[in-house]
């Protein structure tokens, strides 16, 4: 997480601004604090010092105007290019080559699409994200994937207090805000022209195609952190996000397995698992069958989270849980598996889920999901209809059922 280390046109712009910003005020401060040092050794009271009061220059106007035109010209040197900064962040630009029908090698798109970038639409939640993808119809939670190279237009909304959105690497900050949508635009790495100029070279043809995309791969494809950057309660601190920088293919494939979902445990389809469920479901043995059960009813995790594919679990409270196996992190990116070379740690991600689970009140106060599963109001409850949190056992296999959706 860091804004010195730029991914992208609109980080670039946000530090080059912030750099000349710091250049005009370090002179400043240079210049008011010198005369301040000097002022103080030249004109010290020093011991039996009888030299006469220095001439003061008080109410001179060549000396107050003059710091007052030099006020204004460095305003106006950090104003005109604040200006352009801030339309160039505004405006989503037109580059026909981030448009989806020239890249998106995925089934599926609407033809009125093709002209249009990616679009994807954020959400914010006390304390966690959605990231909604309305032209390619799939929702995913805390990590976004996004492609390199291409401007993805963002639509900012909240549904309940003011968050922000800051992925301090690709760009930032924009106000999520109740009942309003705000919009903003990242690319995550250069588009093909801006890194031809930047490169000094002309031209087109596989070759430079061949450079451009290796550049993409080396220096851009990375998982990136994000935080929610407005205060928004007791675990403001604990919305993270991430986000994923991935090749068109890489980004298609990712998102037909959003779209497919998953099977029921053993390869059943919904179909014949729910047969069984409504029928007998104690036929329904081992780990994942078992815990897929506590999920649809003991743990009502069904009520809140939606699983692509099993077309009972359709809440949406809740962050949807399509592929959660494959995440590198949950809790809204607080709890983290993911080695440091990119690849996931099973063992973690069980002790995440099984923390998550046991006690989320700790990992992230005031959650929501704390107080609807039983946290001191009894949502949850046992055969005899007691209150009754989850059972360590229940945890466990709920743990890797969760493990299982990837
Ligand atoms: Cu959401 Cu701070």
């Amino acid at each position: 997480m860091t804004t010195f280390v730029t991914k992208g046109p609109v980080a670039e712009a946000q530090y080059e601004l912030f750099m000349l910003t710091v250049w005009v005020t370090l002179a400043v401060f240079i210049l008011v604090g010198g005369v301040y040092v000097v002022a103080i050794i030249k004109f010290r009271e020093r011991p039996n010092d009888d030299r006469p009061m220095p001439k003061q220059g008080h109410g001179n106007p060549l000396v107050e105007i003059g710091l007052i035109g030099a006020s204004i010209l460095l305003l106006v040197v950090i104003a005109v290019p604040t200006l352009k900064a801030i339309w160039f962040t505004h405006d989503t630009p037109d580059d026909p080559e981030s448009y989806m029908g020239s890249w998106y090698p995925g089934e599926g798109l609407a033809e009125e699409e093709a002209e249009n970038p990616l679009i994807v639409r954020v959400i914010g939640y006390q304390w966690w994200w959605a990231f909604e993808y309305p032209q390619l119809g799939i929702t995913t939670a805390n990590e976004m994937v996004i492609p390199a190279g291409k401007v993805v237009h963002l639509e900012l909304r909240s549904v309940d207090v003011i968050h922000s959105f800051w992925l301090p690497r690709i760009a930032g900050k924009v106000d999520m805000i109740p009942g309003r949508a705000n919009s903003m635009w990242i690319q995550a790495g250069d588009n093909f022209a801006r890194w031809k100029e930047k490169q000094g070279l002309e031209g087109d043809g596989p070759e430079l195609r061949g450079q451009y995309a290796s550049y993409l791969e080396e220096e851009i494809h990375d998982y990136y952190y994000g935080q929610c950057a407005e205060f928004c309660g007791d675990s403001h601190a604990r919305m993270l996000f991430r986000a994923t920088v991935v090749g068109d293919d890489e980004f298609a494939s990712w998102v037909e397995s959003e779209k497919v979902g998953h099977d029921a445990p053993d390869g059943k389809s919904w179909d014949e698992w729910y047969a069984i469920y409504d029928q007998d479901p104690d036929a329904l043995t081992g780990d994942l069958n078992e815990g897929l059960k506590i999920f649809m009813a003991r743990g009502k995790c069904a009520t809140c989270h939606v699983v692509k594919g099993n077309p009972r679990a359709l809440g949406v409270a809740g962050p949807n849980l399509t592929n959660i196996g494959s995440r590198m992190s949950i809790a809204a990116g607080w709890l983290n598996h993911r080695n440091e070379d990119g690849s996931l740690d099973t063992e973690k991600q069980y002790e995440n889920f099984y923390k998550w689970m046991a006690e989320s009140d700790v990992v992230k106060p005031g959650n929501l999901m704390w107080k609807a599963s039983g946290g001191g109001i009894g949502e949850l409850t046992d055969d005899e209809g007691q209150p009754a949190l989850l059972t360590d056992e229940e945890i466990h296999k709920l743990s890797l059922y969760l493990q299982s959706l990837k």
